[in-house]
């Protein structure tokens, strides 16, 4: 399972996400109603990444427009961003969820490993193209498709490492919490948030 063979080669942004929506590199196509590619400048210093598009973002086929992204958007206010600064994707393109029952937003299902590096092409495009200063991981899924599965985020996050191996080898990483992860907190919701706008801080002064 790879996107490999559906991403055009030496292309631009535009190109590759007229021809995210022609991938079968792994089934997650099947299910969702379209792939959601990057948004954002191409000559954003930010790169962030999140782990795929959520219940809203399949629909509106636009990364971080839902429920998270209002958390994202307000952090990101906080550490002295804007959406305008930053180019926004996700390490997995199509959404990845359980049925729910009529009405009620679809649960999302965390992809698994094949998925993540499935997908990992379109990502490793989108940021060849961008070249910034430094990515930003949201959460654990975008931290081991960067950095390979063994990535902690309890351990490494809010410190700048420079990737290790694989395609974005040598590239200034940056984890953080993801923004789902302050909806889903509850006595220490306060705390998990001050944590993501913190690191947002960090990578808008690296
Ligand atoms: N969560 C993500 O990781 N990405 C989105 O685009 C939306 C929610
Ligand atoms: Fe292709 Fe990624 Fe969608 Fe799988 S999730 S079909 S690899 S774009």
């Amino acid at each position: 399972m790879t996107a490999e063979p559906y991403v055009p080669e030496d292309a631009d942004l535009d190109t590759l996400r007229e021809a995210v929506h022609t991938c079968r590199g792994c089934p997650l196509y099947r299910d969702a109603t379209q792939a959601v590619f990057g948004a954002g400048p191409s000559t954003a210093r930010l790169v962030l990444v999140g782990e795929q598009p959520g219940d809203r973002e399949d629909i509106e086929g636009e990364p971080f427009v839902g429920p998270a992204g209002r958390i994202l958007d307000k952090a990101l206010t906080e550490a002295g961003l804007t959406r305008d600064d930053v180019y926004v994707t996700n390490a997995v393109k199509h959404f990845k969820f359980q049925r729910a029952d009529r009405g009620k937003p679809r649960i999302h299902k965390t992809p698994g490993r094949t998925e993540v590096v499935a997908c990992a092409p379109w990502l490793v495009a989108e940021v060849t193209r961008i070249d910034p200063d430094l990515l930003v991981c949201l959460g654990a899924t975008a931290a081991k498709s960067i950095h390979g599965p063994a990535f902690r985020i309890t351990q490494d996050r809010g410190r700048i490492i420079p990737a290790a191996t694989g395609p974005f080898e040598g590239r200034r990483t940056l984890a953080t919490t993801h923004p789902s992860a302050v909806l889903r907190a509850r006595d220490d919701r306060d705390e998990v948030y001050a944590g993501l706008v913190a690191d947002l801080r960090i990578a808008a002064e690296a």
